[in-house]
């Protein structure tokens, strides 16, 4: 019998995953005996391959897009980062055999930002670009970081008006539609749009951007987003795609598992050169 510790990301598409990649460094890294695969999985399939997967013995399940909202209700339990960002990105299996609920994508950015580059947010001015699921995932920890506001631009206004009444609690927040956006400016931009997947910008004004501010693209690519492009012409001190907070949260869902955190530096700069050479 197979009794090495079984890990994996379920996605579609998962064919380009780096998740695969990451563990098996971190694994290597702090000497853990574990497996951790990448599968194609859709919604329709989603709860009878989690179930198969857990059934089989398996220990921990990351969920990516689209199935990181499957995972919320999934989830037997919840941690309280999960139940605000009301989506999930990792499973465990715990000693009772239920499934606990967990989101490392917030912790994943911050730590990003304040940790590897660093910037310092405590009263400075957050504009979040998007009112998806991706946006949901950041706020709290954002706010946590005492901020002097966070704005969130949306196209469709309604969504960023529903979601800032959502956080109301937790801090300064402020909706807006790209066209008020004019005469503003900001210390920290980050874009949580799915307008990168595709190639394209929101309608962003010029001076939009605080001098020394900053750029963050929650997506990444081999190649700059057009938003981290967009933030190079801009002066940004930093303009930043998503690769550090895509290593950042697999090393809190690590910890989760495994109970030890690698250290997440020398991966990224792995990664960052092994792209730059593609
Ligand atoms: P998810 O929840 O998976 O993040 P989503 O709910 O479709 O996906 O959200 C995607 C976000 O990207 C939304 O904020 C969307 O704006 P709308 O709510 O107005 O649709 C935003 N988005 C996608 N393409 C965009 C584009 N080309 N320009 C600006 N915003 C875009």
């Amino acid at each position: 019998m197979n009794t090495i510790d079984r890990y994996a990301v379920f996605g579609q598409p998962i064919n380009h995953s780096k998740s695969p990649r990451i563990h098996s460094l971190f694994a290597e890294q702090t000497g853990q005996s574990m497996q951790y695969v990448a599968q194609e999985v859709s919604s329709a399939a989603f709860d009878t391959t989690v179930k198969r997967f857990f059934d089989e013995n398996g220990k921990g399940l990351n969920c990516t897009v689209p199935l990181k909202e499957l995972a919320w209700q999934y989830a037997d339990s919840l941690t309280e980062r999960a139940r605000q960002a009301k989506a999930v990105n990792t499973l465990s299996r715990q000693a009772d055999g239920s499934i606990l609920g967990d989101n490392t994508d917030g912790i994943g950015l911050v730590n990003d930002l304040t940790l590897n580059h660093p910037l310092n947010l405590a009263g400075k001015r957050i504009l979040i670009l998007g009112a998806g699921g991706a946006s949901r995932g950041i706020i709290a920890p954002l706010l946590a970081l005492l901020p002097d506001q966070i704005t969130i631009a949306n196209r469709t206004i309604s969504k960023a008006e529903a979601m800032i009444l959502e956080f109301a609690d937790l801090g300064c927040l402020q909706s807006t539609d790209y066209a008020k956006l004019t005469g503003q400016s900001f210390d920290l931009i980050i874009n949580a749009t799915s307008a990168s997947l595709s190639g394209e910008l929101p309608p962003l004004p010029p001076n939009l951007l605080a001098t020394a501010g900053s750029c963050y693209d929650l997506a990444y690519a081999n190649q700059p987003t057009a938003f981290v492009r967009w933030g190079h012409a801009q002066n940004a001190l930093h303009s930043l795609d998503g690769l550090g907070m895509l290593v950042e949260q697999a090393a809190q869902a690590f910890f989760v598992w495994r109970g030890i955190l690698p250290h997440t530096a020398p991966i990224i700069a792995l990664l960052d050169s092994e792209r730059k050479a593609n």
